[in-house]
C-alpha cells in the first residue's frame, strides 16, 4: 500500500471533533415508553424504508414499508445482535404499523443479518425488491464469528390487497462486496476493536444517474504509519465506503475510494446515507460515545457532513458534525438514526434503545438483573425527530410520535409551540 493511501480523502478530524458539545440545537427531548410498541413479541432496532430507485419512499397501493433488524423480545437485549433477523412492517398512514413477518425463507447468507437498505424496482430483473444486507458471521461456522460481507437478495415479489401487504418469493442471495485490504480494512488487518464492513445503502446520484452503494468501513492503517500523533489513535479508523455499478446493474458493484474517513477520530461511522437537496449532498452517519479515540468527548449521536457533489470535499455540519444526540440524563435513549427529506425540514427516525440509564457508558448494562435489562430496553421505533437544515447548520425542532413516519406529501402535526401561540420553545 502506498504511503499516500489517504490522499484526497475528506477527513473528519480531531480538530472538528474537539468542539463537539450538547446544546439546544442538537439535543432530542427525553423519550418515554410508548403506550404501544410496534410488536410486543419483538425487539426492533435498525430500520429502513423500502425506497424507489431514485431514493424516494416507495408507496405501493397505499402501503409504505419498513424493514428492521429484529429478535424475539424474550431475549436479553444485549444478545439480539447475535440472532438478528430482518422482518418487514407496513402501514397506510405512517403511524400504525402491521408486522408483515420474516423476509427470507431460510437461505440468507451469514450466521445472522445486519443492517442494509431496500430498493423497489418492479421493472428490474431481480423481482420487485432488491434487499441489501450485511451477512454477519461465517456461514457454517459453529462459533459465532464477526466476519462482515455485503450481500444482496433478489427475487422477492410484493402483493397487496385489502387485507394488507406481503413480500413473497424465492430469494436469490449473493455476496457482492468484501473488503480489498487497501481502501477497506479486512478482518485480519484490524488492530483494535472489531473491524466494520457493513450497512449497505443503495444510492442513485441525481446529478449523473449513476448507481452506487454506500457502506460502513474502516481504513487500514499499518503499524508505524505515523498517521496520528498517538499510535493508539490509529485503531480509530472509521470510514464511509462507496462502490459504483459500471452498468447500473444494482447487483454488480466495484469498490471506489472512501467518501470520508475519521482516522485518529472514530472507529465506527455507521449506516451512512445521503440526502441530496438542491444539488448539495448531506452525508449522515450514526456513531457511539465509546468509538471515539482517547482524548475526544463524543456522544451516541447522528453526525452529518456536507459537500457540493457526491465525491466532494465533505465538511462537518455545524462545524463539528453533530446533528442530533440524546439528552445528558438519557445518553443512550435512541440510536441508529436515518434521515429523510420532508418539505422544508428533515425527519429522523431511530430506535428506542436504553432508557432510565444515565451512566457514561453501556459497559455495565449487562450486569443489571435480567428483568431490569428488559425493562430499560425500548426495542421499538423512537419518536421521529424533526430537524431544520439551513446551509451547513441544523436545529432540532421537535418530535412526532413513536414510529410516525410521514411521507413528504403528508403534512406534519403542528408543533406545540405554534399550537399554543407561544413563539418560543
Ligand atoms: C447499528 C449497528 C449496525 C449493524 C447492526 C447490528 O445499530 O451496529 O451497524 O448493522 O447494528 O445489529
Amino acid at each position: 500500500m502506498s504511503e499516500k493511501f489517504r490522499e484526497g480523502i475528506p477527513a473528519w478530524t480531531r480538530e472538528h471533533a474537539e468542539s463537539l458539545r450538547r446544546d439546544d440545537s442538537n439535543v432530542a427531548p427525553v423519550i418515554y415508553p410508548p403506550d404501544e410498541r410496534l410488536d410486543d413479541d419483538l425487539h426492533i432496532w435498525d430500520t429502513w424504508f423500502l425506497r424507489n430507485r431514485d431514493g424516494s419512499v416507495a408507496e405501493i397501493d397505499g402501503y409504505r414499508v419498513v424493514f428492521s433488524l429484529t429478535s424475539s423480545s424474550d431475549l436479553l437485549p444485549g444478545k439480539r445482535h447475535d440472532v438478528a433477523t430482518i422482518r418487514y412492517f407496513y402501514s397506510r398512514d405512517g403511524e400504525e404499523w402491521t408486522t408483515g413477518g420474516v423476509v427470507f425463507d431460510g437461505g440468507a447468507l451469514g450466521q445472522r443479518q445486519w443492517a442494509g437498505s431496500a430498493m423497489y424496482d418492479p421493472d428490474g430483473d431481480g423481482g420487485d425488491v432488491y434487499l441489501y444486507y450485511t451477512a454477519a458471521g461465517e456461514d457454517g461456522a459453529e462459533e459465532l464469528t464477526y466476519t462482515q460481507r455485503i450481500a444482496v437478495a433478489t427475487g422477492g415479489t410484493v402483493r397487496t390487497d385489502d387485507a394488507g401487504f406481503s413480500i413473497e418469493g424465492s430469494w436469490d442471495h449473493r455476496i457482492i462486496l468484501t473488503p480489498d485490504g487497501d481502501w477497506y480494512e479486512r478482518e485480519d488487518q484490524s488492530r483494535g476493536m472489531i473491524y466494520t464492513f457493513r450497512d449497505p445503502w443503495f444510492f442513485e446520484d441525481p446529478a449523473s444517474g449513476e448507481t452506487y452503494l454506500l457502506f460502513e468501513a474502516n481504513t487500514p492503517v499499518p503499524e508505524g504509519a505515523g498517521e496520528c500523533d498517538d499510535p493508539v489513535w490509529e485503531e480509530f479508523n472509521g470510514s464511509v465506503g462507496i462502490a459504483h455499478s459500471p452498468t447500473g446493474d444494482p447487483t454488480d458493484f466495484e469498490l471506489r475510494p472512501p467518501l470520508l474517513d475519521a482516522v485518529c477520530v472514530n472507529q465506527e461511522l455507521e449506516r451512512p446515507h445521503l440526502v441530496v437537496r438542491d444539488g448539495t449532498y448531506h452525508l449522515f452517519v450514526s456513531s457511539h460515545v465509546h468509538t471515539f479515540a482517547p482524548g475526544l468527548t463524543g456522544y451516541d449521536a447522528l453526525y452529518g457532513f456536507v459537500a457540493d457533489d457526491l465525491a466532494g470535499d465533505y465538511e462537518p455540519l455545524n462545524g463539528h458534525g453533530m446533528v442530533l444526540t440524546n439528552p445528558k440524563g438519557a445518553p443512550f435513549q435512541a440510536y441508529s438514526w436515518l434521515v429523510y427529506d420532508h418539505g422544508d425540514d428533515l425527519l429522523v427516525s431511530s430506535f428506542f434503545n436504553y432508557f432510565d440509564y444515565d451512566r457514561p457508558s453501556l459497559d455495565d448494562v449487562g450486569l443489571l438483573p435480567p428483568e431490569e435489562q428488559q425493562r430499560r430496553f425500548g426495542g421499538t421505533l423512537a419518536p421521529t425527530v424533526r430537524v431544520a437544515l439551513d446551509g451547513d447548520e441544523t436545529d432540532v425542532l421537535g418530535t412526532l410520535g413513536h414510529g410516525h413516519l410521514p411521507l413528504p406529501r403528508e403534512t406534519l402535526p403542528t408543533p406545540w409551540w405554534e399550537r399554543d401561540g407561544d413563539a418560543t420553545r
